[in-house]
């Protein structure tokens, strides 16, 4: 797949999700094989771009090529402004959200709240087009509601911008997560435009991910939920991809390194106090493809230092029957 001047390697990459995608795990995603990872979404608000949670955002010191920065927002000028102050601190490829059903970023008229407004999407995507020279891509619902789906009209807008690539969340917004994802209106929207386009929604599995890609004819496949607490997933999909037999479980030892390294990184990155609390819901997330985890996670999620967060890991690990992973 290509996105403007850059050759992504794998068609599978990371979904930008606020609170999970951050630095430290996009860089785990990369190892094992993600073509691209997005940072988590930013307000186009600049004025807050002081809190210590924007700024942590917009660390992008850690991401490989290319930088995507997912910014959101509801006023061209705003976004645009936002995209320039983005490729200022780095960025390769300026992500615009309109996929987001959080009540929090619809009330202001962002994420998938602007796919009711065509002509404002119009505006902001000429806005940021305009105002950067790195490529800028979109990430969409199929539409507003089920009655509403205008995902490939929105396609359509955004490829006469000049948007480079698309992304397509299989829902619409009034769907948030509930029902499975809609591949068939994916491959409507693939076959109406010549961007690439990356389908998304519910894929977990090797199995699951040719099927897509069977489904929407699309270029890329985005993972989300699925990589929580299994980073791994990436080198999965692209052996199995590549003709090959699934893979067989993690060995102990790289499931081991894998989380060590990641607590290590999340205190790190948030610094202690942050870090222990961040790294609670990664550590409940890697817990789900293990066995024997359940006493292991009732404690380290209470635990409030680093040390002990990582002594009780390291002390499952130690355990016989501990550190096993599931068959994804
Ligand atoms: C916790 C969480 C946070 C998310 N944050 C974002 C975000 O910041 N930007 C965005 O475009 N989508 C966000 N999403 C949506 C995902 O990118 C993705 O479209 C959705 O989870 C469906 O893919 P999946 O079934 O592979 O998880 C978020 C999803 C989750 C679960």
């Amino acid at each position: 797949m290509q996105i403007g001047p850059y050759e992504i390697a794998s068609p599978f990459v990371l979904a930008p999700m606020a609170g999970v995608t951050d630095a430290p795990f996009r860089q785990l995603c990369r190892r094992y094989g993600a073509g691209m990872t997005t940072s988590e979404m930013t307000t186009a608000d600049t004025r807050l771009w002081q809190t210590a949670k924007s700024r942590r955002r917009l660390d992008l010191d850690l991401d490989a090529e290319p930088v995507a920065v997912q910014i959101a927002g509801a006023e061209p000028e705003a976004l645009a402004a936002a995209a320039r102050a983005c490729v200022d601190r780095g960025a390769q490829i300026i992500d615009i959200n309109m996929g987001c059903p959080a009540k929090k970023v619809c009330r202001k008229l962002a994420g998938s709240a602007l796919l009711k407004n065509e002509r404002l999407v119009a505006d902001i995507l000429d806005a940021v087009v305009a105002a950067v020279a790195v490529p800028v891509t979109l990430k969409i619902r199929t539409g507003w509601d089920p009655e509403h789906r205008n995902g490939t009209r929105i396609a359509r807008i955004a490829e006469e911008s000049g948007v480079q690539a698309l992304a397509v969340h299989g829902r619409t917004r009034a769907c948030r997560y509930k029902g499975s994802a809609e591949y068939e209106t994916i491959a409507q929207i693939k076959d109406a435009v010549g961007i690439p386009v990356i389908a998304n929604g519910d894929i977990t599995t090797p199995e699951k991910s040719l099927e897509v890609l069977r489904l929407t004819n699309a270029d890329g496949l985005m993972i989300g939920r699925g990589a929580q607490g299994r980073p791994w997933i990436f080198a999965d999909l692209v052996n199995y991809a590549n003709g090959n037999t699934r893979n067989a479980p993690l060995e102990k030892d790289e499931l081991r390194a894998i989380m060590l390294g990641h607590l290590e990184e999340m205190h790190r990155f948030y610094g202690e106090s942050t870090g222990v609390r961040v790294a609670r819901k990664h550590l409940t997330w890697y817990c789900k493809h293990l066995v024997n985890a359940g006493e292991f996670r009732y404690q380290v999620v209470r635990v409030d230092s680093a040390t002990e967060q990582r002594r009780l890991t390291e002390e499952y690990f130690d355990r016989s029957d501990g550190g096993i992973s599931e068959a994804a």
